[in-house]
C-alpha cells in the first residue's frame, strides 16, 4: 500500500507558488511520486533566475525513484529512499510541497515507539487509527524552519473524523494553519477515500490574531483565479477541535444555528449537482424536435433544463405537458440498448456536428449516454433571488445543472413532505441564508455543500435520520 494518487499539475503549480513565494533555499517533498511538485518548482525557477533552491525528496517506490533520477533537472534534487515518517533527520525546511500517501491505519506497520514519538510531539496520545497522511502532516510541521511554509493536499476527511481531533488540536495550539482550500466537486478525490481534497496551508511565525483563510472552489481550474489575500477570513479562536471543521471552515457562520438544530441536511440526505450534458442544445429536445427526429419516448427521459420551467413548489406531469406543448426543451436523450435506427440517425447528426468530440461527451464511457441517476425527489435551484426554493419533483423528471437534486435517505412520501415543509418554513429560510453566497444584485447561489449544511431541528433528524 503506497497511496499513489498523483496531483494534477495545475494544483501543484498553485501550491508551489504559495509555498515558494519567498524563494526558499531548502524545499522538502516528502512523497515525491512522479515529481509533479519538482516540475512545478522548476517552472517557477524560469521566472526567477537568481533563485537556486535545493529539493530534498523522499520516495519509497524504487521504480519511481529510478524514473525521477533519469530525468535531467535544473534544480538540485536529493532523493532519499527512507520512509519519511521514519526519517530521523532534523534538518529544517523553508518550504514544503506535498501530497502525502493515503494509507489506512490497518495497512501501516509502524511500531509503538514511532507512535509514541508522535504522542510526544502532539502532547497527547494520537489515534492509532490515524491515516498515513495524518502522520505526514505532523512530520511536515515538525520539519518546517522559522517562517517556513507548507502547502499540503490531503483528503478532507480528517477535518471531521475522530482521528483528526488531536491533529486539529495540535495544529491550532501551534497556530500553524494559514489557510484551507476546499473543492466542491469530486474532481480531486482520493482513491477509496470517499472524500474530496483540501489544500492545507501551514506557516511558521503566524501572529496570534491572524485569521485562517478559507476558500471553496468549484474545481481545480478555479485555483488560477484564487489569491490568498482574497480568501475568506475565519477567526481561529472560533474553531473547536471537537467539532467537524469542514462545515465551519467552508461555511463560516453556519454554526450560528437555532438552538434546537442538532444536525444538518447531510445527516438525512445527499445532494448532487444536476446532469451536465456538455451540449444541451443537442442532448435535450423539445416535443416537436423529438417527433421530427422520429425518436420513441422510451429513448428519452423527461427533464427540466431551466429554473423558470418550474414556477411553483411542485413540478408535476401537467407541468411537463405544458413544457412540451410550448415546445420547450423537456426531453433528455437516454437511448435504450441496442440503439434503434431512429436513434442511430440522431447520433449520426450529433457526430456530424462534432458533439462526440466535445469535452464532456468525449470523457463519458459512451459519449451519448448521460450520467446514470435516479430522478431526485426534491430540486433546489442553484441561483435564486429572494426566498430559497425547494421543489417537489412529482413528475420524476431528470434535472440538468440549473438545479441540485436532493435525495433524502428516507424517500417515502411522508418523509419528503416533512422535509419540504421544513425547508419552506421561515426558520429554514433564515438558516439557509447563512449558507448561501451572495452575488451581484442580490443573486444568491447554493452549492450542494451549502444545501447539505442547512441545520435541521432535532425532531426532523429523529424522524428522517432513522434509516
Ligand atoms: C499521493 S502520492 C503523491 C506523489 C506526488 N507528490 C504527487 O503529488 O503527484 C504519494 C507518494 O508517496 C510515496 N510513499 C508512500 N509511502 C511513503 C513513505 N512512507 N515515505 C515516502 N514516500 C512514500 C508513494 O509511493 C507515492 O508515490
Amino acid at each position: 500500500m503506497l497511496g499513489q494518487v498523483f496531483t494534477p499539475p495545475t494544483v501543484a503549480a498553485w501550491m508551489t507558488a504559495w509555498a515558494c513565494a519567498r524563494q526558499p533555499k531548502r524545499i522538502l517533498e516528502p512523497s515525491v511520486g512522479e515529481g509533479v511538485f519538482v516540475d512545478a518548482i522548476e517552472r517557477q525557477l524560469l521566472d526567477q533566475p537568481g533563485w537556486r533552491p535545493r529539493v530534498d525528496a523522499h520516495e519509497v517506490d524504487e521504480a519511481l525513484r529510478r524514473k525521477l533520477l533519469a530525468t535531467r533537472r535544473d534544480v538540485e534534487l536529493r532523493l532519499s529512499a527512507t520512509d519519511f515518517v521514519l526519517d530521523n533527520s532534523t534538518r529544517g525546511y523553508d518550504a514544503c510541497v506535498a501530497n502525502p500517501p493515503y494509507v489506512r491505519h490497518h495497512s501501516l506497520r509502524y511500531d509503538e515507539a514511532t507512535y509514541r514519538r508522535f504522542d510526544a510531539l502532539v502532547g497527547e496520545r494520537i489515534s492509532r487509527m490515524t491515516n498515513l497522511y495524518g502522520l505526514f502532516l505532523l512530520r511536515i510541521w515538525e520539519r518546517l524552519a522559522d517562517d517556513g511554509r507548507a502547502a499540503v493536499i490531503v483528503p478532507a476527511e480528517w477535518l471531521n473524523a475522530d482521528f483528526g481531533r488531536p491533529l486539529k488540536r495540535f495544529l491550532l495550539s501551534e497556530n500553524a494553519i494559514d489557510g484551507v482550500v476546499f473543492f466542491e466537486d469530486d474532481a480531486l478525490v482520493f482513491d477509496g477515500a470517499l472524500t474530496t481534497a483540501v489544500i492545507l496551508l501551514l506557516r511558521r511565525g503566524r501572529r496570534n490574531a491572524e485569521p485562517i483563510r478559507t476558500a471553496v472552489l468549484q474545481d481545480a481550474a478555479a485555483l488560477s483565479q484564487l489569491r490568498f489575500d482574497n480568501m475568506r477570513a475565519v477567526d481561529a479562536a472560533t474553531l473547536d477541535p471537537a467539532r467537524k471543521w469542514s462545515n465551519l471552515l467552508a461555511n463560516p457562520g453556519s454554526d450560528r444555528e437555532s438552538p434546537e438544530a442538532t444536525g444538518t441536511l447531510a445527516d438525512v440526505a445527499i445532494c448532487m449537482r444536476g446532469i451536465a450534458t456538455g451540449a444541451n442544445d443537442y442532448f435535450t429536445l423539445t416535443e416537436p424536435q423529438r417527433i421530427e427526429a422520429g425518436l420513441d419516448m422510451s429513448d428519452l427521459k423527461p427533464c427540466i433544463t431551466k429554473a423558470n420551467h418550474a414556477p411553483t413548489n411542485d413540478f408535476g406531469s401537467s407541468d411537463l405537458e405544458k413544457l412540451r406543448a410550448a415546445a420547450q426543451k423537456a426531453w433528455l436523450l437516454d437511448p435504450r440498448e441496442p440503439v434503434c435506427e431512429a436513434v442511430e440517425r440522431y447520433l449520426a447528426r450529433g457526430r456530424a456536428r462534432g458533439i462526440h468530440e466535445r469535452y464532456l461527451p468525449s470523457h463519458r464511457p459512451v459519449w451519448y449516454r448521460p450520467e446514470k441517476r435516479a430522478a431526485a425527489p426534491i430540486w433546489a435551484p442553484v441561483f435564486v433571488r429572494g426566498r430559497f426554493r425547494f421543489i417537489r419533483n412529482s413528475a420524476r423528471a431528470m434535472n440538468l445543472t440549473a438545479f441540485h437534486g436532493l435525495y433524502p435517505r428516507r424517500a417515502d412520501l411522508l418523509s419528503i413532505d416533512l422535509l419540504l415543509e421544513y425547508l419552506w418554513s421561515d426558520a429554514a429560510q433564515r438558516a439557509i441564508s447563512a449558507q448561501s453566497r451572495i452575488y451581484g444584485g442580490g443573486l444568491r447561489k447554493l452549492e450542494p455543500r451549502d444545501v447539505l449544511a442547512i441545520p435541521i431541528p432535532e425532531s426532523l433528524l429523529a424522524t428522517l435520520g432513522d434509516y
